[in-house]
């Protein structure tokens, strides 16, 4: 059958339920009910077989669901099945990096089989629906859940996002282990005021559509099935009663033929938004704007048959969202095959899914310093090693925000890992130094140091539980919690080489604290097999090859710093820098020649958007472009030449930045848009092509329209966001 008659049998289909179902079976489909707790209360029970609810969240027992879809399917008029939706946001039992680490591998096929897995274990226990992916740009640390996102670029989270979407969802909707993805949270979320979560966001609709926006259509692209609005106010109006998101953005430009769902209470939040008086109002708003499907809340239940009655919403209006809703359920498959069978699927953590998750953890882990090639330990020279530090050793906070349904019990922790990796060569201890990573008691550093003194190397495991990001779990300061900082510059004062290692949910504000050390690894949440990966590096079994998916602030005054910034009329130069050090008591305020920077900091991140190193030394010799004549439409050819200068083979992640010099609106100083991890044996020369699709070039300008504008543009090559090797080509009508 085509694809065209297949989707007329779906709405054929469609058509005929709707005629079928009474106004109350039609606001049931529009229900999202929290089940959970292994049992069926009376309420749920009676909302299903009357066909008052559609859908089920955080029910994770098998017995559970297939009863209620029994319930649903073989006990109610029309036999609609339910959708369970789970939050499987970066793993199910096997967890791997939380997904801002998971960016840091800059690798779609690895967050691809992540999401494969995550999808695989939880279709294990009936789950049909996740809520990822996570969408939201992520340009501010304080926000605890900057650590669900894909980091602070458009470009990396839209290729990353859309590598969820086809993990989630497979090749098939309607294949056993394909789960529907939700992208969320539609739209601005990542931009709460002070990093504070659920805050109100102001962005100007070109900023919206340039940055925002652009990771959604890529998800759309992808075939995502589902998206969730967000909690926050956009301009005036919060995300679930917003028409323009909603209805003309996300239908009227995009086409987009799945469901929305509201967050969490979202929609009755519109009341204490101060958006309406009451629920009624709230249910209207939300409907109106274009919310399918109302989570949690129930202002649909109670209220959308009456003022479907008093003529407020039409019939019509309801039935199309119930259309969106019954259009996935069948694309899933649900009618023909609404039971699950846990027998057929993978058992949870077997070897393949943590072998998977070994190597996205790998690939996540981002090497920031390595002096004088203090990286790889190199077991022969080393008799003992102390491992210290209150993350070292801890199965549960390794995991990071969103595991419910994750397993510590298989989580293999550094300790562990280093432990077996150097078993029978070098004597491995251990001290915490600290309770926890926010204890202020310095209580336990003399066995720390004690421990430090008396071996030939350490490797310090710092940062933060998982408990310190996540949803509503924000930080003002984001420097590493507790006495860590004053314990990394005791045991470094030691003089014995120091390998410090940072779990933390987000990117945190170093400061000096790099220049104490001799080797900096930064592994996110690892997730289960973070341990293991984590030895690999050190150990040399495998070269770092992990890259920042966020500009990593000295301070955390810098916020927000990202590297796609505007230049500004009067961009910092070295020469106009000052620091406040150096300025003299009663100097005179001038404002001529005066640049944009803080006066106690420097204008640069700590370390760029893009950075990481590897154990080999990768050059980049020459970028050229042989047609720096492209017309709009066709595409841009770019040839770059490396070359691994090290012995160690490495994987490294090559980047392709542009700045477009004059556009109708003002354009970032530099824009990602192709990368490529390209593998390098030791001395091996490589030439890249890429090919970029001017569509690459295009941005919604003065006109609101998306289009490329022809003149001229720089384009770098290099290996993060600060690279230096330039090219320059001109856009042609
Ligand atoms: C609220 C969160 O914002 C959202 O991301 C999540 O999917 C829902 N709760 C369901 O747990």
């Amino acid at each position: 059958m085509t694809q065209i008659a297949e989707r007329q049998l779906t709405e054929d289909r469609i058509d005929k339920l709707l005629e079928q179902m009474t106004l109350e079976e039609k606001v049931g489909q529009l229900t999202l009910a929290n089940g959970g707790g292994g049992h069926i209360p009376d309420w749920l029970d009676e909302g299903v077989r009357r066909g008052r609810t559609g859908a089920v969240l955080n029910e994770v027992d098998l017995d559970m669901v297939n009863e209620l879809q029994r319930r649903a399917t073989e006990e109610t008029r029309l036999g609609i099945p339910l959708l369970f939706g789970r939050d499987v946001i970066h793993g199910f039992r096997t967890v791997f990096p939380i997904p801002l680490g998971q960016a840091a591998t800059w690798n779609p096929e690895i967050v691809e089989r992540g999401a494969r897995v995550a999808a695989l274990e939880a279709a294990r226990c009936g789950i049909n629906w996740t809520f990822a992916p996570m969408l939201d740009i992520g340009r501010d640390p304080r926000w605890g859940r900057v650590a669900e996102t894909l980091g602070e670029d458009p470009h990396l989270t839209s290729v990353l996002g859309a590598a969820m979407v086809r993990g989630f969802q497979g090749r098939d909707l309607d294949a056993e282990g394909s789960i529907a993805a939700c992208a969320k949270h539609f739209a601005g979320y990542g931009a709460s005021e002070s990093g504070k979560d659920y805050n109100t966001t102001n962005i100007p609709e070109n900023e919206l559509r340039n940055v925002h926006l652009r990771p959604f259509k890529a998800a759309l692209d992808a075939g995502v099935c589902s998206l969730m609005t967000s909690f926050s106010d956009l301009d005036g109006l919060p995300a679930s009663a917003n028409e323009f998101l909603l209805d003309q953005v996300l239908r009227r430009e995009w086409d987009f033929d799945g469901f929305v769902v509201s967050d969490w209470d979202s929609i009755s939040q519109l009341q204490i938004h101060g958006l309406t008086q009451n629920d009624r109002e709230s249910a209207f708003e939300a409907a109106r704007a274009g919310v399918d499907m109302e989570m949690a809340s129930t202002t649909y239940a109670h209220h959308l048959p009456q003022l479907v009655t008093e003529g407020r919403i039409s019939e019509a209006k309801i039935d199309g969202m119930v259309r969106n809703i019954l259009r996935i359920k069948l694309r899933l498959g649900l009618f023909q095959r609404p039971y699950v069978d846990a027998g057929i699927f993978p058992a949870w953590g077997n070897p393949k899914h943590l072998a998977d998750a070994r190597e996205a953890a790998r690939q996540s882990i981002v090497m920031l310093k390595n002096r004088d090639q203090t990286l790889p330990l190199k077991p022969t020279e080393l008799r003992s090693l102390a491992v210290i530090g209150p993350m070292a050793d801890e199965p549960y906070e390794q995991l990071g925000t969103w595991i419910f349904d994750g397993d510590p019990a298989l989580s293999q922790t550094p300790l562990h890992a280093i432990r077996e990796a150097l078993r029978d060569q070098v004597d491995v201890r251990h001290a915490r130094g600290l309770h926890t990573t926010r204890s202020g008691s310095r209580e336990g550093f003399e066995e720390a140091l004690h421990l430090a003194r008396a071996s030939d190397a350490v490797v310090m495991v710092v940062g933060e539980e998982s408990i310190l990001s996540g949803e509503a779990h924000c930080r003002g300061d984001i420097t590493l919690p507790g006495a860590q900082r004053a314990l990394v510059e005791d045991i470094a004062s030691v003089g014995k080489p120091v390998i410090l290692v940072i779990m933390a949910g987000r990117a945190l504000a170093l400061d000096s604290l790099p220049e104490s050390v001799d080797a900096i690894l930064y592994a996110w949440h690892p997730g289960t097999m973070g341990g293991p990966a984590i030895a690999d590096l050190l150990t040399g079994i495998s070269s770092p090859s992990g890259r920042l998916p966020v500009s990593l602030p000295r301070i955390g005054g810098q916020i927000p710093i990202y590297y796609a910034h505007k230049n500004t009329g009067r961009p910092p130069t070295p020469e106009t820098f000052i620091h406040i050090d150096e300025i003299d008591a009663g100097a005179p305020q001038l404002s001529i020649g005066n640049t944009s920077f803080h006066l106690d900091v420097h204008p640069s991140p700590a370390y760029p958007f893009g950075f990481g190193l590897t154990y080999g030394d990768v050059q980049y010799r020459a970028v050229s472009c042989p047609n720096p004549q492209v017309s709009i439409g066709s595409s841009l050819e770019v040839i770059v030449e490396l070359v691994n200068q090290g012995s160690c083979r490495v994987e490294e992640v090559v980047q392709v930045y542009v700045r477009d010099l004059v556009g109708s609106v003002t354009r970032p100083v530099r824009e990602l848009v192709a990368f490529k991890r390209v593998p390098l044996d030791g001395g091996e020369v490589r030439h890249l092509r890429f090919d970029i699709d001017t569509d690459a070039l295009a941005f919604f300008g003065r006109d609101m329209k998306r289009k490329a504008e022809p003149g001229q543009f720089h384009l770098w090559v290099g290996g993060n966001a600060s690279a230096t090797l330039q090219a320059e080509f001109e856009l042609l009508p």
